[in-house]
């Protein structure tokens, strides 16, 4: 299995499975100095953690982070930093039904199809736990670049067809915190955990949008062609457990408008260039405009569901499926911090390439 990797200059490579011993993931390329501690990752885990609320999974791992490697006396060294989560509360038997069927859009077909075989204890490599080792690493490159006062943000802006239509500017991290569904409109994330409840009551599970925005980036990251900060940014979310859209600014909005409504006019502002408006979500050929960039992510409902479905064995054989287990409803409060992380290891990837070009 390649593909583990992510980054060129601030490079991850994440192992692990749902049901082995550990996730991991060695972080290569962070500059020495970064006072950084298990306790400010772990607050990012347990925001990712299972078990947290009545609207996720009640699996409750604990996800205890341990820094291996690269830390020492509270700051990184330069040399690449090993971290760490021991598997807890895992319960194979959850999964013994499952080992011979393909769940109905999950991984389990394609992994068969590809490698001959696989680990059906909570979908292996294919499992959201996974992430866990994003969002490690990610708490890395927030921490670096709030040095640089880049700040980062994600908010659930609809489950199913219940929006939000709060503006991204108005958004304070406290309101995100408030609630279990982590969308900042207090009236609407009351109905979207009633829909969730409802769903899940029902045996069913539920999609959503997540909206990103990351303030203060300076003008100049990205690196065109291939390696434009949106393009980026968009294989960094599409490669998120579950993730079916990804949209920047504007995004599938604009089709509707004319060049003269789109554009985003520039003016000068205290001697500083600036723009009136930011369609464009503050990229520019894939070179950030110094905007706020702004993003939004959709989640499918996720494929493990008690509700009766129909599907093949290993043997080809038609079954139906009633899956058991402890599964997510609604993925989008528990992604929240995953979508934070991967756009964190971007920005901080671009940032550190950008200064190396001098
Ligand atoms: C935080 C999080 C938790 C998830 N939990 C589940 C789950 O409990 N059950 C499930 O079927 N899928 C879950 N998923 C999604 C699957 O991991 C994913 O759908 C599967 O690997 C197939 O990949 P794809 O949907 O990206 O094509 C979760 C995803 C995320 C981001």
């Amino acid at each position: 299995m390649t593909g583990n990797s992510f980054g060129t200059l601030f490079k991850i490579t994440t192992c692990g499975e749902s049901h082995g011993g550990a996730v991991g993931v060695i972080v290569d390329g962070c500059p020495a100095g970064l006072a950084i501690s298990e306790n400010e990752i772990q607050h990012e885990l347990d925001r990712r953690k299972p078990g947290q609320s009545s609207i996720t999974t009640p699996r409750s791992e604990h996800d205890k982070i341990h820094i291996l490697s690269g830390v020492f006396e509270g700051e990184t060294t330069g040399t690449p930093i090993l971290l760490l989560a021991y598997n807890a509360d895992m319960r194979p038997e959850d999964y013994d039904a499952l080992k011979n069927v393909y769940r109905p859009s999950h991984a389990d077909f394609t992994y068969m199809m590809k490698y001959g075989r696989r680990d059906f204890r909570g979908s292996g490599r294919a499992s959201a736990r996974e992430t866990l080792a994003r969002v490690a690493a990610g708490a890395i490159a927030k921490k670096f670049l709030k040095q640089f006062n880049i700040e980062i943000f994600s908010y659930v802006e609809q489950v199913g067809n219940i929006i939000s239509e709060i503006d991204y500017k108005k958004v304070k991290r406290a309101d995100i915190e408030s609630n279990i569904i982590r969308c900042p409109d207090a009236l609407v994330a009351k109905k979207m955990i009633a829909l969730i409840e409802t769903v899940r009551d029902e045996g069913d599970s539920i999609g959503g949008v997540i909206k990103c925005v990351i303030r203060h980036v300076p003008a100049g990251l990205g690196e065109p062609v291939f390696d434009k900060l949106s393009a980026d940014l968009g294989k960094a979310m599409l490669s998120i457990n579950a993730v079916k859209g990804f949209e920047i600014g504007s995004g599938f909005s604009g089709v509707t408008m004319r060049g003269s409504e789109h554009n985003d006019p520039m003016t000068m502002h205290e001697g500083k260039p600036q723009f009136t408006s930011n369609n464009a979500g503050g990229t520019l050929g894939g070179i950030s405009t110094g905007e706020d960039i702004y993003f939004r992510v959709a989640f499918k409902p996720v494929a493990t569901i008690s509700k009766l479905q129909h599907t093949i064995t290993q043997e080809n054989k038609s079954c139906s499926l009633e899956a058991k287990g402890r599964h997510d409803p609604c993925v989008l409060p528990r992604a929240v911090p995953i979508v934070d992380a991967m756009a964190a290891l971007v920005i901080m990837d671009h940032y550190l390439r950008h200064k190396a070009k001098g």
